[in-house]
Formats: structure tokens, C-alpha cells, sequence
């Protein structure tokens, strides 16, 4: 999984890349002149016990004036790099998709926008995005200041309680990429990762009419079991399952729930195990969470897990 600022996989990132290059490459350059001048005016002056002269020699004023000038106009081109780069990671074509992404301690929901209602797309803590087609996300916050980063795509942008932010994105070739929180927000702030998926325009489009249905039904005894097990524990008090009696929305949407390849923020692999440690005892694993501890046998609990394993 991609995770490297410098692994750039799009235009806006490779735009910051570029300009951390001129930064230190000039930085390194200017910092080797430097230290090479105080090498040798070090080595002259030990051989030199005559006492410095009273005026400055015309020769080291010259130096003196061409150092103050060369930095002036390091500094001004670095400034012109960095306004010219900002122009070209904030410029977005108006046909972008529009995706909101809202942060909450320490979640990322993603709500994929659509002028009809009803096909909107609602997912947690995963992005998938057609390749080489513009992405605009409206980022808000539920809580406190976070940070949405995936850096192979593009820089970072704050999401702020009361205030919407937007962040364009463009991946130029399909992979798997990951994001993080970039902004402290509390203390599971390291446990908020976003996965992003970069698809072909016919795989996203497949992803996404699966993602508009409603969950799949149970297939066997166990996971209709399971289904019960969900929808008479407290899980529904919290969460929405589409096509069932569950529509809450203050934990992530779980209808596609096992199409995801991480959960609880990328605090654990996908997994029925995972899934049932995570319901029994969530506050060990990532304390703070809102999400509460459940009580259930493990006759439920298994029921429970083969039931979510089934919502692709
Ligand atoms: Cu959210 Cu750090």
C-alpha cells in the first residue's frame, strides 16, 4: 500500500514533490558553498598572525554584497515556486466527483454526492476513486480540528467543526493508497487512517452501483441468526444497515461493511476475528472510542460476525 509523499501517484502530488526538490536541492547547494567559504577563511586565517586590517578589503565587500543579493533572489524564487504550486494543486476542473468526507473522533465518514438522493453513496474510513477523473472532497468536521492526508495524492487540509474545506485529488494510476489524520485530535488521533482505493472508471462504477444497494440478505441459518443477533443488540442504536429496521448515523454505515479492507480506522484487518474482539472489548484496542463494549455469548457473537462477513 502506497504511503510515501515522494511515491507521487498523481499531478497535484507530484507538484509538491517538485517543490520539496527545488527546496532542498537549492538548500543543499547553498549550504555547501557556505560551509566550504568557512573551511578555507578558517585554514587562511590560522597561517595569518598579522592583526585584520582596519578597512575591509574591496574583495570581501564584493563577497558580502553578491551573498546578500543571491539570497534575496533565492528567497523570491522560492516564494514564486511556492505560488505557482499552490495554483496548481488548488485548480479543479468543475466535472469532479464530489465526495464529503466528515471527521469524527476518530472516523472518517464518506458520503459520495449525487443530485439523486437515493444513489448517494455512504461508506467509513475507505475512498474509491475512478483513475485519472478529477476529485473534489468537501471536508467538515463533527468534533475537533482533523487532517485528511493521503500523500501520494496531495498535500494536507485541515477539516474544521462549523467551516467546509475542499481538497482536489487526482490518482493517475489505479492502486491501493493510504491516508492518515494529520492534525492531533485526541487520543486515538494515531488510529484514524483512510484507505483509498484507485480504481479504472469501470471498476469504480461497478463498486458503486454495489454500494447504492441495499445489504445483502443472509445466505444460510447462521447469518439469518446473526441478522437477529444485530437487530436486538444496542449495535443499531448507532449504526445504519440499508434494507433493515437499523438507520442510525452516529458510527459508521456498516451495509457494505466486509468490502472494506480495514476496520475501526485502520486499527485492524477485516477480519472475523478481528471483527469479534472489536465488539466484545473495543476500548482495549483503541481506548477512548465511542464505541462501547458489548456483552453477548459466543454462539451470538459468531452468528453476529458471519451475518457482517456477509455485507459486500
Ligand atoms: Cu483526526 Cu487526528
Amino acid at each position: 500500500m502506497n504511503h510515501a509523499a515522494l511515491q507521487t501517484a498523481g499531478p497535484f502530488a507530484q507538484e509538491i514533490a517538485k517543490l520539496f526538490w527545488i527546496f532542498a536541492g537549492v538548500a543543499t547547494v547553498v549550504y555547501v558553498i557556505v560551509i566550504a567559504v568557512l573551511v578555507v577563511s578558517l585554514r587562511r586565517r590560522r597561517g595569518d598572525e598579522a592583526p585584520p586590517p582596519d578597512v575591509i578589503p574591496r574583495t570581501t565587500l564584493r563577497v558580502i554584497g553578491g551573498s546578500l543579493a543571491l539570497t534575496g533572489i533565492i528567497l523570491v524564487g522560492w516564494a514564486l515556486a511556492d505560488f505557482f504550486g499552490n495554483r496548481a494543486i488548488t485548480d479543479v476542473p468543475p466535472e469532479a466527483l464530489r465526495i464529503r468526507v466528515t471527521a469524527h473522533q476518530w472516523w472518517w465518514e464518506v458520503e459520495y454526492l449525487d443530485a439523486i438522493t437515493q444513489d448517494r453513496v455512504t461508506t467509513a474510513n475507505h475512498l474509491t476513486i475512478p483513475v485519472g477523473r478529477p476529485v473534489v472532497l468537501e471536508l467538515r468536521s463533527r468534533d475537533v480540528i482533523h487532517s485528511f492526508w493521503v500523500p501520494s495524492l496531495n498535500g494536507k487540509k485541515d477539516l474544521l467543526p462549523g467551516y467546509v474545506t475542499h481538497l482536489a485529488l487526482i490518482a493517475s494510476h489505479a492502486g491501493q493508497y493510504r491516508g492518515e489524520c494529520a492534525e492531533f485530535c485526541g487520543y486515538q488521533h494515531a488510529h484514524m487512517s483512510i484507505d483509498l482505493t484507485a480504481a479504472t472508471p469501470e471498476e469504480f462504477e461497478r463498486w458503486r452501483n454495489a454500494q447504492r444497494a441495499s445489504a445483502a440478505e443472509p445466505t444460510d441459518d447462521l447469518q439469518r441468526r446473526g441478522r437477529d443477533v444485530y437487530l436486538s443488540s444496542s449495535c443499531r442504536a448507532c449504526h445504519t444497515i440499508q434494507g433493515t429496521m437499523s438507520a442510525a448515523r452516529l458510527g459508521p454505515d456498516l451495509t457494505h461493511l466486509a468490502s472494506r479492507p480495514r476496520i475501526a480506522a485502520g486499527a485492524l484487518a477485516n477480519d472475523p476475528a478481528n471483527l469479534a474482539a472489536w465488539i466484545l472489548d473495543p476500548q482495549s484496542i483503541k481506548p477512548g472510542t465511542k464505541m462501547p463494549a458489548t456483552q453477548m455469548s459466543a454462539d451470538d457473537l459468531s452468528a453476529l460476525t458471519a451475518y457482517l462477513g456477509n455485507l459486500r
